[in-house]
């Protein structure tokens, strides 16, 4: 599935159930946020190569479809099997490509297994419902409606680079367990993981054609795939801009997209500090805040605001910062520009008179993980999600203030709230404008069988694998008209 060019391995793209170099003749390098360096190269597959793809999906498709739930479900535990068993090679391979901690990537890999799985379980259990006709006023009783699920045809995955497994797989495994096939796009930066999850995938004798994986510019083949009339569902995760671009782009078939977030934590006066302290530490922080969940500003009841920062200052400067190799928090941001833009927030706040608690130091993309207090609705950071380890906290009055200031955000991913007082966690909580509110705890996406939604600028439609293998599949009702 590669070839070494000068010690540097050259990856092919998975076309049509083979390994193979584009007619391109084109690569694209991919650099290691940390090690500052070309790990590879990639192929940069053309629209002519993409339109085979799509075809060869479709003629795999239909008896892919005809596979019992059981027998593709044997395919997906093999993979899961198969991710396992390579773990540490893709680790290794997540590590170097998106800066990801070691343990951190090698979790994600086992988790994805368990997502698949999972998926297979689910799927397995899904056993549809039948309607009596004489249900309805009037109606007859010899009318029975029997509701099964079906494949929507070929699904568009169209993964990040912060989750470069996880979160395609979160895609990839529920489209092919509900019948369908599948075009898989990774991020650039993203691409080598995708490929050595693929790898395994293909390991299980995965029939040819039913998925591809198509590296590539996003300038040529990004609008194409996205656009093209052989694609018959867009499951996309990326940032909000690009999701409200491709929302315009398409007609008539169903997406869901998790885009962005601007998280709070919402701390009331009578918060458990030590708890909410450790949630925000690690929602904000963990893989240098390059979460869409992280925690991207904190929201604190004035009375209880000295004592909240001055045990963050404490926990930040103790932040190990340096090389996923060695499973530092604080890493280095996937690449120069993230770091430019994280910086440029900082910039803005501190000359509109943010306080600087801790950190506005930089070393290329390493930004060393930066509280900022006194933030005020003025300064970007308030309302912009940064994507790096910088965190805004904004002083209120009152929950109500809070619970303004949460939803005057363009985002409604998560949001979590600290409080000892439930009636008090679950007031707040029904108020604030997100998919999900964490009470006393940090903001994530997982466990992976929850369901996962943003609102707003924050996202379309909901995962989860429940949600994923439903949004991924429609209603397929037959009637019967007895005698
Ligand atoms: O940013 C991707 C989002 O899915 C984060 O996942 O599990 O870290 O909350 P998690």
């Amino acid at each position: 599935m590669a070839s070494n060019v000068s010690e540097l391995t050259t990856y092919m793209a998975y076309l049509e159930g083979e390994w193979k170099k584009s007619s391109s003749g084109e690569t694209i390098a991919i650099q290691s946020p940390y090690l500052r360096q070309t790990i590879g190269y990639v192929q940069a597959v053309t629209q002519d190569e993409v339109d085979d793809a799509i075809t060869a999906a479709h003629n795999a498709q239909k008896e892919w479809a005809g596979l019992s739930l059981s027998a593709r479900g044997e395919y997906l535990d093999r993979w899961a099997d198969e991710l396992v068993k390579n773990s540490e090679e893709i680790a290794q391979a997540i590590m170097q490509e998106v800066g990801k901690g070691f343990k951190d990537a090698q979790k994600e890999v086992v988790r994805t297994a368990d997502l698949i799985r999972y998926t297979v379980q689910e799927a397995l259990h899904m056993h549809g419902e039948s309607l009596r006709g004489d249900g309805f006023p009037g109606g007859d009783q010899k009318k029975i409606g029997i509701v099964e699920r079906a494949p929507l045809g070929v699904v568009l995955a169209i993964a990040p680079f912060n989750y470069p497994v996880n979160l395609a797989a979160s895609k990839i495994a529920p489209a092919l367990m509900v019948g369908n096939a599948v075009i898989f796009k990774p991020a650039t930066q993203g691409s080598i993981s995708g490929i050595k999850m693929i790898e395994a995938l293909d390991k299980t004798g995965l029939p040819k054609g039913l998925l591809s994986l198509t590296t590539g510019r996003g300038s040529v083949i990004g609008d194409y795939l996205v656009e093209h009339k052989g694609i018959n569902m867009i499951s996309f995760t990326g940032g909000s801009s690009t999701g409200r671009h491709l929302s315009k782009q398409t007609t008539m078939i169903p997406l869901v997209l998790e885009l962005g977030g601007k998280d709070p934590a919402i701390v009331c006066d009578d918060a458990d500090l030590d708890v909410a302290v450790s949630s925000i530490m690690n929602g904000a922080f963990s893989y240098s805040g390059q979460r869409c969940t992280a925690i991207k500003r904190v929201l604190v009841n004035e009375r209880v605001a000295d004592e909240l920062v001055s045990r963050l200052k404490a926990k930040v400067e103790k932040l190990t910062v340096g090389s996923p190799e060695v499973d530092s928090t604080i890493v280095p941001l996937i690449d120069d520009k993230s770091a430019d833009f994280v910086q440029g927030l900082i910039d803005d706040a501190l000359a509109k008179n943010a306080t600087l608690v801790t950190g506005n130091k930089r070393e290329n993309n390493l930004i060393y993980p930066t509280l900022l207090d006194n933030v005020t609705e003025d300064m970007d950071v308030a309302w912009i999600e940064p994507f790096g380890p910088v965190l805004p906290v904004i002083r209120v009055k009152s929950d109500d203030e809070a619970i303004e200031i949460a939803n005057k955000s363009e985002f409604g991913l998560q949001a979590s709230v600290f409080t000892q007082d439930i009636d008090r966690a679950l007031a707040v909580a029904r108020q604030v404008e997100a998919g999900t509110v964490q009470i006393n705890g940090r903001t994530e996406r997982g466990p992976d069988h929850f369901p996962f939604l943003g609102v707003k600028a924050s996202g379309m439609g909901v995962q989860g694998i429940h949600h994923s293998l439903l949004s991924m599949s429609r209603e397929r009702v037959t009637v019967l008209n007895l005698k």
